[in-house]
């Protein structure tokens, strides 16, 4: 299976900044040890749902690290000409244990980098991956606060309601039509369109 996903995409962003694309690996500890540090503690708290600190822990660096196709994936989009950290955001997925035609899709973007495109590059990237996996829909989870995430997943079709406790969204990776004509759903579908043939 994984041979036949890509493991390094060269793309630009639509202000013009070329980027790289390429699947995270064990190798990438300190990576995203650093990516986790240098976020703010807002945006790590809207992903990791954690109050206490800017050192990752090891347990997740080994969930986010080890696991691998067709079970989970983890990407990173980075800028190889930026001075220090060149890392912009990444993005996984986890294939449910219930229900394997699901998985749990979460995307991080470094605050600096938010509103250029970069989640919805990856977004498209882990739904080709998945969907090449087998997996037909994505769930995402967004506490109700987060504006931002809100709106960008609606923006890109995800279907969202309240389970009580958190948002849940839901993008259905087989159902094009669903992808709103947003300025975020139509960056999804060119870079879905874009991305195809190096997937499927
Ligand atoms: C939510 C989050 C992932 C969005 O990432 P992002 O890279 O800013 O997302 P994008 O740039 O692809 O899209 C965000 C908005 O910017 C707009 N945008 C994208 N490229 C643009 C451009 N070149 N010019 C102007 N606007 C642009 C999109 O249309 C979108 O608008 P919308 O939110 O009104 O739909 C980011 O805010 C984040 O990492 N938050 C912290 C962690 C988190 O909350 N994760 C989600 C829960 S798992």
């Amino acid at each position: 299976m994984r041979s036949m996903i890509p493991e390094r995409l060269e793309l630009h962003l639509a202000d013009g900044t070329a980027v790289v694309a390429r699947p995270l690996s064990p190798a990438d500890r300190d990576y995203v040890a650093e990516g986790y540090r240098l976020l703010s503690p807002e945006a790590r708290y809207q992903r990791f749902w954690v109050r206490d600190g800017a050192v990752i822990g090891d347990a997740m660096l080994d969930r986010l690290l080890t696991d691998q196709l067709p079970e989970h994936a983890i990407w990173t989009v980075f800028d190889p000409t930026r001075e220090g950290f060149p890392g912009l955001g990444a993005a996984s997925f986890w294939r449910s244990k219930t229900d394997p035609l699901d998985a749990e899709f979460s995307v991080t973007v470094m605050d600096a980098d938010q509103g250029k495109g970069v989640a919805t590059l990856l977004l498209a990237i882990l739904w080709l991956a998945a969907y090449r996996c087998g997996i037909q829909s994505f769930t995402g989870y967004s506490m109700p606060e987060n504006a931002s995430a809100l709106h960008w997943m609606r923006d890109t079709g995800a279907a969202g309601e309240w389970d009580g406790y958190n948002l849940v969204f839901r993008w259905s990776l087989e159902d094009l039509d669903a992808i709103p004509e947003t300025a975020a759903g139509a960056d999804l579908a060119e870079r879905l369109a874009e991305l195809a043939p190096a997937f499927l």
